[in-house]
């Protein structure tokens, strides 16, 4: 029987392994490396007092009233976090069809971003633009014959925005997918004179399973019901579309743009940070959060190395930030403490 000859190139000539033989060398040749900086924590809030309410389908995660939001804040602001993105779990009774609340500037958002600026001034606060968190019906519009109607919804967004914007926060993040949004709320904003305060679009946001966790943490789960998000949520089929939005949010005025769930949709952020070269931001939603946890919890995965590879994933796919709910103790671990 005859055996192949080896190949010329036998010894190898090229041996990749030489980069990776000692702690010293890898870190050398390291391409991507992930800081704290790159890092946004969203927050959950909700009214009252010294209050820390466990997320069930997302361990580790809480609902913080205002008081205790601002101590855990100043805390991940010293490990070098530079900003967090805050969402109101509005009390059952101040929700209705229209979303009134969100327009209210005393509201839970409003009162969170206040105290978190008064406190913390170098901080960054990053508030979510849609009405899903005010609205009986869940769904991030208005709804006029059984639809969400993009318009008559914008007109809403805008106003929820300066609202917000007059609150004191910086950048305001339309997560919400209606057309046109981000051109009509620059708009509003630069009328009501908040030309400095940025947007920051979920441009290219899917209608996705992964929201599971979070639309039981502030609470929307129930008012959606059966309901989806696919008339105005991008469908997990494709690519292209997530590029077309971006170019249009781009043209409207947003000064960064977000990809939305993160680790199932890293081809969409590499293709949309090098088709535009902006300020590109990955969501880690809550779903990729507690798949995580739940496979450390049983002792499946390793919890922190499997963060920080997942958190590392985004910046090699051209993230230049992630939205985590790691972030607290993925700054923790960076910073050696
Ligand atoms: C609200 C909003 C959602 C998320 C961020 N903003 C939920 C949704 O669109 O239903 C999801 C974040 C997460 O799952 O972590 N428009």
């Amino acid at each position: 029987m005859n055996f192949p000859l080896p190949s010329p190139a036998w010894p190898p000539v090229a041996r990749p392994r030489r980069l990776r033989k000692s702690p010293w060398i890898r870190s050398l040749v390291a391409q991507h490396h992930l800081h704290p900086s790159d890092l946004i924590w969203p927050l959950f809030i909700r009214e009252g007092n010294g209050i820390r309410e466990a997320v069930g389908s997302m361990p580790g995660v809480e609902r913080l009233s205002i008081d205790i939001l601002v101590e855990q804040a100043a805390e991940a602001h010293a490990f070098g976090l530079p900003a967090v993105a805050i969402f109101p779990v509005t009390p059952a009774n101040l929700k209705n069809p229209e979303g009134l609340e969100a327009l209210n500037p005393e509201n839970l958002a409003c009162r969170a971003i206040r105290a978190l600026k008064q406190a913390l001034p170098t901080l960054g606060i990053i508030c979510d633009v849609a009405l899903d968190p005010y609205t009986s019906h869940g769904q991030d519009g208005l709804v006029r014959n059984g639809q969400v109607e993009n318009d008559a919804t914008v007109e809403v967004l805008c106003k929820q925005a300066v609202t917000q914007a007059m609150a004191g926060c910086d950048v305001i993040a339309p997560s919400d997918m209606m057309d046109g949004r981000v051109g009509s709320i620059r708009k509003a904003l630069d009328l009501a004179g908040f030309d400095q305060v940025a947007i920051l679009s979920y441009s290219a946001k899917y209608a996705s399973a992964f929201y599971g966790p979070f639309r039981d943490a502030v609470g929307s789960a129930a008012n959606l019901g059966s309901g989806d998000k696919k008339t105005y949520q991008m469908d997990p089929a494709n690519g292209d579309e997530a590029l077309r939005e971006v170019a249009l949010d781009l043209a409207e005025g947003a000064d960064m743009v977000m990809v939305k769930p993160g680790m199932p949709y890293l081809d969409i952020i590499s293709r949309v940070k090098q088709a535009f070269s902006v300020p590109t931001f990955a969501y880690q939603v809550s779903g990729e959060y507690a798949m995580i946890l739940a496979a450390a919890q049983n002792g499946w995965l390793d919890h922190d190395k499997a963060m920080l590879e997942s958190l590392l994933a985004f910046k090699r796919a051209g993230a230049d930030g992630i939205l985590t709910y790691f972030a607290p103790k993925a700054a923790r671990l960076l910073a050696g403490l």
